[in-house]
């Protein structure tokens, strides 16, 4: 089986993969990365959302081979050292994290926009996570919480 060496949420890991693998089944079935999580399975809906190369991807139709080389970041590796990431800590302070299916992708969307738009207008936040779809409540609290995780970040020197 042909091995790929990629880093993962800052850390170098090689890793067996079919040329069928998925990024996301090899995320959550050989590297135990589970917080990405797979609902529709065909790039539709968001919760698989995870970032390369600091650009946001449906990772349930990611081939992984083509992650090789590159840097993967889950929702594993925004926090440090049990230090929540700002917009971890905006969607806490909102009441935006819901279901344990669309919140990680949210916030990898959330993330993927702020490294490219470090201050987004709110039309600009609604179209960064258009491809979440969320069925249980509007996005008021999520637009909320990322417009929040935005100001603090520029506030903390993270965004200029
Ligand atoms: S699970 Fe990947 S987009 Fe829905
Ligand atoms: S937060 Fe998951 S369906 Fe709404």
């Amino acid at each position: 089986m042909p091995k790929i060496e990629m880093t993962v949420n800052g850390k170098a890991v090689s890793v067996d993969v079919e040329p069928g693998d998925l990024l996301a089944n090899v995320l959550r079935d050989k590297l135990g990365l589970i917080g990405t999580k797979i609902a529709c399975g065909e790039g539709e809906c968001g919760c698989c959302t995870v970032l390369v190369d600091g650009v946001s991807v449906t990772s349930c139709i990611f081939p992984a081979f083509k992650a090789a080389g590159r840097e993967v970041l889950t929702i594993e590796g925004l926090s440090e050292d049990d230090q929540l990431d700002p917009i971890q800590e905006a969607f806490k302070e909102k009441a935006a994290a819901q279901c344990g299916y669309c919140t990680p992708g949210m916030i990898m969307s959330a993330k993927a926009l702020l490294n490219e738009n470090p201050h987004p207008t709110t039309e600009e936040i609604e179209q960064g996570i258009s491809g979440n779809l969320c069925r249980c409540t509007g996005y008021y609290q999520i637009v909320q919480a990322i417009t929040m995780a935005a100001r603090h970040m520029a506030e903390k020197g993270g965004a200029s």
